[in-house]
């Protein structure tokens, strides 16, 4: 799918996109048919192992993006923007191209960037809008929009991505009425995590999805499929105990 097939869906059938941060990751969401693969700047806490995403740079990004491109031939792929990669107009354009020729067919900004926005789409790169909370300068990682002043806040932003023609946007951390109501004033996809049923796809973050989590709480909007953490363990755990005893590697396991 490309980014006007994308914007196609809305109103028809919900978008799914996940994040991804390797090749093995992304070869298999290819095969099972997901709609939009994010090399999100997440890869900063679930790859690298930091609080945020604050320490994300575009070598990262580029490093991650090849590997992602590598497994996903034919999915749309977007690749975050980390943070003063886009600092002014000028230097986004330069780091937007970077990801492309990694491999994104778009990139994703986090915030109203009406100056970046606009240069990018001028040189053909499709935009992905992110609204609600933004991590790269958030404090605290909190629902936004609780109070009147900040839900119109990030409704006029929307409206503003809407309007400069972002191809999609990530809704995060928002009440479900905010983004549903986004969802119905915009003419672009909303996609959403943590922000309800209404939007118009949904995202989460593969590793949590996965149930491949070091913290203790995770945020409500979480669903674990599956408990990746203890089936490695386990297969970690066998492997160590057959290799102590001599049962790994035998005959069938060994050259001959
Ligand atoms: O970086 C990321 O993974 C994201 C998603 C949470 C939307 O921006």
């Amino acid at each position: 799918m490309n980014p006007n097939q994308i914007q196609a869906l809305k109103g028809k059938q919900k978008i799914v996109m996940l994040t991804a941060y390797d090749y093995q990751i992304a070869r298999i969401l290819e095969a099972n048919n997901v709609d939009m693969i994010l090399v999100g700047d997440s890869l900063g806490m679930v790859f690298q192992g930091n609080p945020n995403t604050k320490q994300v740079t575009m070598e990262a990004m580029l490093y991650h993006t090849q590997a992602v491109a590598k497994g996903a031939k034919t999915t749309l792929i977007t690749a975050d923007m980390p943070i003063h990669s886009y600092d002014t107009p000028e230097e986004a354009l330069v780091n937007a191209k970077r990801l492309c020729q990694a491999g994104a067919h778009a990139v994703k900004i986090e915030g109203n960037q009406p100056e970046v926005i606009k240069l990018l789409q001028k040189h053909n790169i499709s935009v992905m809008g992110h609204v609600g909370l933004l991590p790269q300068t958030a404090e605290k990682y909190q629902v936004q929009g609780k109070t009147p002043e900040q839900a119109d806040q990030i409704w006029r932003d929307s409206l503003e991505l809407d309007r400069l023609g972002v191809f999609s946007m990530v809704l995060e951390c928002v009440p479900e009425w905010l983004a549903r109501k986004i969802t119905h004033d915009v003419k672009t996809p909303t996609i959403g995590i943590g922000a309800g049923k209404y939007c118009d796809g949904q995202v989460l973050v593969i590793t949590e999805l996965l149930g491949m989590v070091s913290k203790d709480h995770l945020p409500k909007f979480v669903k674990q499929y599956t408990n990746l953490d203890k089936v490695i363990g386990k297969a970690v755990t066998e492997f160590a105990h057959e290799v102590r005893n001599g049962k790994y590697p035998d005959k069938e396991h060994t050259y001959h």
